[in-house]
């Protein structure tokens, strides 16, 4: 026997682990989206069992403080009272008529009255953000007559053919599939330039001429949280307003989030088409697009662009965006951006205190943390951060209650449900956590 033996690896998430090998056995990787598994961080995914404001728990009896927050949808916490019970008044009057209904002309009216400004006139709802995405390209190219598309490095519009390309280095490069089973012939119509790279932009719309639209997250939210820097979203406008090409703008996480009228509102840019999801569906499989009616109508039954869906506007998803999108005052956005300010200020205190450095990206509610001497502005530098570092402030986090995005790559989510107990217990994890790595 050594004097010292190595003490016995003991999982706290047993059941959890026993649901996960279960799991693996019957859906690929155990997961039905893959960045649920933890491969951005190791370790086996927590099992939920249920969810209450900023508090989720695990099938195990932990409590953790969430900032997942269903990856965005969960504005006011989890379970609201006014949401759930919208559902619960919908569902006896049937789950799904195939036909039209009151509430997703509501539903319409809702959305397109805060974004009208902003050349929102008709949007058409379906199911996920990958449908909002993959149906607004559609009708991007239906419109224009033209096939390329432009989207940029580090940005993820869902996982439709088109959009699942990687970026080769510098503008207009060739692009090459991000996915097997993505046709060499489609990605080659995706053309990928570098966030923040109006200049890489411009190359890309000189070398070629057939462009139908550019799609960009506002707010970057799927490499962390990268911001636009000042002018650039301007200059993307311009760009696509100078070649005829539309301007897509994908507000699936940052609609609803950073301002009451999404991303477009707070940096005062009309888009030609826009996409929605998470928010608006308060948590249900909910989507939609929308923009200027002379493009919206060239959809099917009016125009030639088809796009169709059997669970379209379901009653249950449209109650349950009616009630989310009825909450949605001036208030919340104020108590998002004072939460998020503090926590922002707070972290980055304990970081210097522990030695380590930390930069933070935030827009109101939604916000990534770095391990990184400066401010990413593009996937290349977020990919040069720390990453192994956040991998273990991310155990340590877990260890301590704090259920944080299982990826370095991930943007953190704060609802109206994080109270101050919530922010000094994840405060105190934090201390300890930074102190560990
Ligand atoms: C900006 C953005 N667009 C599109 C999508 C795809 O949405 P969904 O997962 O609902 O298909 C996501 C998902 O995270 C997203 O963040």
């Amino acid at each position: 026997m050594p004097a010292n033996p190595m003490p016995e690896f003991t999982s706290r998430t047993p059941v959890s682990d026993k649901l996960f090998t279960r799991a693996k056995t019957m859906i690929p990787g155990g997961v039905n989206s893959p960045v649920r598994a933890f491969n951005g961080v190791g370790g086996n995914p927590i099992f939920f069992a249920g969810a209450e404001g900023a508090v989720v728990q695990d099938m195990d009896g932990h409590q953790y403080v969430d900032y997942v927050g269903s990856w965005g949808p969960m504005l006011l916490g989890h379970a609201n009272p006014k949401v759930t019970s919208a559902i619960k008044d919908a569902v006896d009057l049937g789950t799904s008529f195939g036909a039209p209904t009151d509430r997703e002309t509501y539903l319409a009216d809702l959305l397109i009255s805060k974004h009208k400004e902003f050349g929102i006139e008709k949007i058409r709802l379906v199911n996920s953000g990958t449908e909002a995405t993959m149906s607004a390209i559609r009708l991007a190219r239906g419109y224009t007559g033209r096939t390329r598309i432009i989207k940029f490095d580090g940005c993820y519009h869902g996982h439709g053919d088109s959009l699942l390309v990687a970026a080769g280095s510098g503008a207009a490069t060739a692009s090459i599939p991000g996915s097997a089973g993505v046709p060499e012939e489609l990605a080659a119509l995706t053309t990928v330039v570098p966030y923040n790279d109006a200049n890489a932009l411009a190359a890309a719309f000189n070398a070629y001429d057939d462009i139908a639209c550019v799609i960009i997250e506002p707010i970057a939210g799927n490499m962390g949280c990268v911001t636009p820097q000042e002018g650039f979203l301007q200059a993307v406008r311009k760009l696509c307003t100078d070649n005829s090409s539309l301007l897509i703008f994908d507000e699936v996480m940052t609609g609803f989030r950073v301002n009451k009228n999404s991303a477009m509102g707070l940096y005062g840019i009309t888009p030609d088409l826009a996409t929605f999801g998470k928010i608006l569906g308060g948590g249900l499989p909910l989507a939609a697009y929308g923009g200027k009616a002379e493009i919206m109508d060239k959809l099917a039954p009016l125009g030639d662009v088809y796009q169709a869906g059997t669970l379209s506007g379901n009653p249950l998803a449209t109650a349950a965006g009616c009630a989310m999108l009825e909450q949605l005052d001036d208030a919340v956005y104020t108590k998002l951006e004072n939460t998020a300010e503090y926590l922002e200020k707070e972290l980055l205190s304990l970081a210097k205190k522990h030695n380590h450095s930390m930069q933070i990206n935030r827009v109101g509610g939604m916000f990534g943390i770095f391990f990184a001497d400066t401010t990413p502005q593009n996937f290349t530098e977020v990919k040069a951060t720390d990453t192994d570092k956040f991998s273990r402030f991310f155990h340590e986090m877990l260890e301590e209650g704090v259920y944080l995005p299982p990826s370095a790559f991930e943007t953190w989510f704060i609802s109206t449900a994080h109270d101050s107990e919530h922010l000094e217990h994840t405060l105190k994890a934090a201390d300890k956590a930074l102190g560990r790595v």
